[in-house]
């Protein structure tokens, strides 16, 4: 194989009650991404389209992983990437993560596998500390291993049961907040009344997956940490969030950094429900935005050809 044209879709992390540690991969939203193999050693960019982003492989997110993958590889040749953006940098349902795995992935499908997906999160970790400056693995996770995933450290990823009737509602205001930004407006330290609310969630989340209790979801998508210190960037967050449990969402929160949000519903054409009466809202604001409804992902990133 010298080429291969991937599909590396967009994710929500969090989810409420997992700050830095649940993910969830979304379906028909992703960059698509052509890797060839080349004779000249290293890394090139060679083209980006759909988004205005260097090609300077230091910098670019799926380059640095690229890099950072190839360093650890005994291959005496190269590898030149194409990166078509579906995703929009900043919006908060993992573009630059779509990107640093995106480019991993190839390049392991190219050499043979090599590594196995839960390997390759270390790679393209690298490109996500480029982006924002942590290496955080909850949207790359969730990338890679499709469905809801864990991170219960960055090299311990666990893929949850991933129920796939479950359907995303994404709002992205067209509003910038850098995920570094974002991150600042954390509280270093989380009160122990919090930390055990926040615990209990995340717990019975979790549980609620495997035995696909959906009033236990719904009651475990809290957010008692995050949310207070980030809504106050999205315009009309309560509006949002009152009228998503009003058609029947499971969960409403902050998608990742932000400025995105989503709804979790049972079945997509509820997904679609909701997605209209964010329409309504948002339409009486003075900020472009996006709407985007998609069922699980459960499958994560994907070959779209290869030659
Ligand atoms: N968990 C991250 C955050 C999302 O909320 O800042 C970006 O990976």
């Amino acid at each position: 194989m010298n080429e291969i044209k991937i599909f590396s879709p967009a994710s929500v992390a969090n989810l409420s009650c997992g700050y830095d540690i649940l993910g969830a991969c979304l379906g028909g939203i992703g960059d698509e991404i052509i890797v060839r193999k080349t004779n000249k050693k290293g890394i090139i960019i060679t083209k980006i389209s759909g988004q205005k982003l260097t090609k300077d492989i230091n910098k670019n997110v799926a380059g640095v992983s690229a890099c950072a993958l190839l360093k650890d590889l005994n291959y005496k040749k190269g590898f030149e990437i194409e990166i078509k953006k579906g995703i929009k940098p900043g919006s908060g349902i993992g573009s630059s993560a779509a990107s640093a795995a995106g480019s991993v992935y190839a390049i392991n499908e190219l050499l043979g596998k090599p590594f196995s997906k839960k390997e390759l999160i270390k790679y393209a970790i690298i490109g996500e500390k480029a982006a924002c400056g942590s290496p955080i693995a909850d949207n790359v996770a969730a990338v890679l291993l499709g469905g809801f995933t864990f991170v219960r450290e960055k090299n311990d990823i666990i893929k949850l049961n991933s129920p796939i009737n479950l359907a995303f509602t994404i709002l992205h205001p067209q509003i910038e907040v850098k995920t570094s930004d974002s991150r600042a407006l954390v509280k270093k330290n989380v009160s122990l009344k919090n930390m055990v609310k926040q615990s209990a969630n995340l717990g019975a989340f979790v549980s609620a997956l495997y035995t696909e209790d959906y009033d236990l979801l719904s009651r475990s998508m809290k957010d008692f940490v995050i949310e207070p210190l980030r809504s106050i960037l999205i315009p009309n967050f309560e509006k949002l969030k009152q009228s998503s449990f009003k058609n029947n969402a499971l969960g409403f929160g902050i998608s990742g950094s932000g400025p995105s949000v989503f709804a979790l519903s049972k079945g997509i054409s509820q997904a679609k429900i909701i997605g209209k009466s964010f329409e309504i809202i948002y339409k009486k604001l003075n900020v472009n935005f996006d709407i985007h409804t998609s069922y699980l992902n459960n499958k994560g990133i994907q070959i779209i050809e290869s030659k």
